[in-house]
């Protein structure tokens, strides 16, 4: 195997050395290439662009394989709950058990949210976007932890984390009880984790919380489905972000407002957007079906297919058998959801879809699970940022402690050149 790369440039030949990952990835370090050369590299939208070495998460779109530090997604979610799991994205190993009681306790100890910050809440109209709500909170919590942190020193970070996964869900919680003109309320720490936030979510008050394992074992594998999924858009901002020494919360603040677009986190508010578009046409699933192929349309269907993964989504698998008990458990009788599962049977039976190899990804069937669950459509995207929590902090964790560069990419400029100043009244 090739440990040297030649690029040839102006009658010269140079070597860059080739880089091998632990599954065998390939890449040529060019760090050395300007330097050497005079050239930079350009690739808009970082395609082929490794940002750094990472032990977090592998990913083989090819194969449908996804893996959070060796653990095969399957795995995890099978036998892991969401916590285990953030545990084990941070800091690299699963936690025993007395690892992972120290660190519920840690954060269950940091879960009181300033009460002041409930007036920066009331200062949103109630139709303000939740995405946007939830990025200035996060970004609001610095003001009210204003601890300087020593991000190179482990136990400053730990503490941060600690403090963000506690704070975080109650601003999820409160974000979404706005919204429904709930009373603003904090959790209950006799509770597992999930089970908290799911209480702090949805209590009534005037009704007792009822546990739903179901529901419960529905989310907790949502959240860790959406854990990690290495460089992606709002991942790369966080590590860019913190690469200036900016803080945790900062960063993640900055990672949510990434995640808010359409093509990234917003894509499960499209797929429930388009199924109720599909009812309103009295439910004609042949209609969108014969849209999506038309080439002159410019219509997709919402929730199939997938830029990495191009023979199936390891998460989508996973996340439709929850969704069947999900729906049968809770007797849910819904005609958007009855749209999803015609729209579903059609296209994997049609040779446009089959030949294309485009199923339904994850985003497909959360939504439905966020709409069984009673989550709002434009709340989906916060529960996908609950379960990237832990794989920002991960990220961010590892690019602090590696100490790794300031994130500054080069440009190629294509603007005027040098040109002399005309005065206002001579132009
Ligand atoms: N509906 C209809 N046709 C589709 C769809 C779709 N959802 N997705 C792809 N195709 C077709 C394309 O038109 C193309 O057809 P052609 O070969 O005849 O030209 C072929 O399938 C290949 O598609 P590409 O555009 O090359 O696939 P690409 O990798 O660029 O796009 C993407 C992937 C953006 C996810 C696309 O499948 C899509 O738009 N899906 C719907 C939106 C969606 O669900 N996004 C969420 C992704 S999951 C996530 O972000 C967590």
């Amino acid at each position: 195997m090739a440990e040297e790369a030649q690029i040839s440039f102006g009658g010269k030949t140079y070597d860059f050395p080739v880089v091998e990952g632990t599954e065998n990835e390939l890449a040529i370090d060019i760090k050395a290439l300007r330097s050497a050369t005079g050239l930079i590299t350009l690739d808009p939208g970082f395609k082929n662009t490794g940002s750094c070495e990472s032990a977090i998460t592998f990913l083989d779109g090819e194969k449908g394989i996804l893996r959070y530090r060796g653990y095969p997604i399957e795995e995890l979610a099978e036998k892991a709950d969401f916590l285990e799991v953030a545990y084990l994205l941070i800091f690299g190993e699963l936690p025993n058990t007395q690892e992972l009681e120290k660190f519920h306790s840690d954060i269950k100890a940091e879960s009181h949210v300033d009460e002041e910050m409930k007036k920066i809440l009331d200062g949103f109209p109630k139709s303000a976007h939740p995405m946007g709500v939830l990025s200035s909170l996060t970004s609001a919590l610095i003001a009210f932890n204003p601890s300087s942190v020593d991000v190179t020193s482990e136990a400053d970070l730990y503490h941060a984390i600690v403090r963000l996964l506690a704070k975080f869900p109650v601003l999820v919680s409160w974000t979404l009880r706005k919204k429904m003109g709930l009373p603003l309320d904090y959790g209950d720490d006799s509770l597992g984790y999930v089970q908290n936030i799911h209480k702090m979510m949805f209590k009534r008050p005037n009704r007792e919380y009822e546990i739903n394992d179901t529901v419960i074992e529905a989310l907790d594998k949502l959240l860790i489905l959406h854990g990690d999924h290495e460089q992606n858009c709002s991942t790369s901002t966080v590590r860019i972000v913190g690469s200036s020494h900016a803080g945790l919360f900062a960063s993640i603040s900055a990672g949510i407002s990434a995640l808010w677009g359409p093509l990234h986190g917003g894509a499960n508010m499209a797929v429930l957007q388009m199924l109720e578009a599909i009812q309103a046409d009295d439910g004609d699933t042949k209609k969108y079906m014969a849209k999506a192929k038309d080439k002159n349309d410019p219509f997709r269907l919402m929730g199939f297919g997938h830029r990495v993964y191009k023979n199936f989504d390891p998460r989508a698998r996973i996340i439709k058998k929850a969704a069947d008990e999900v729906l049968a458990q809770l007797g849910v009788d819904d005609p958007i959801l009855n749209i999803a599962k015609g729209l579903e049977k059609e296209a994997l039976e049609d040779p446009y879809f089959v030949e294309r190899k485009l199923y339904p990804n994850v985003d497909f069937y959360s939504g439905i699970i966020y709409r069984a669950l009673g989550i709002p459509v434009d709340m989906f995207t916060v529960m996908f940022a609950l379960g990237r929590l832990p794989g920002w902090i991960a990220q961010y964790r590892e690019m602090r402690l590696k100490n790794e560069p300031i994130g500054r990419p080069r440009q190629v400029y294509v603007g005027e050149n040098k040109r002399s100043f005309v005065p206002l009244n001579k132009r």
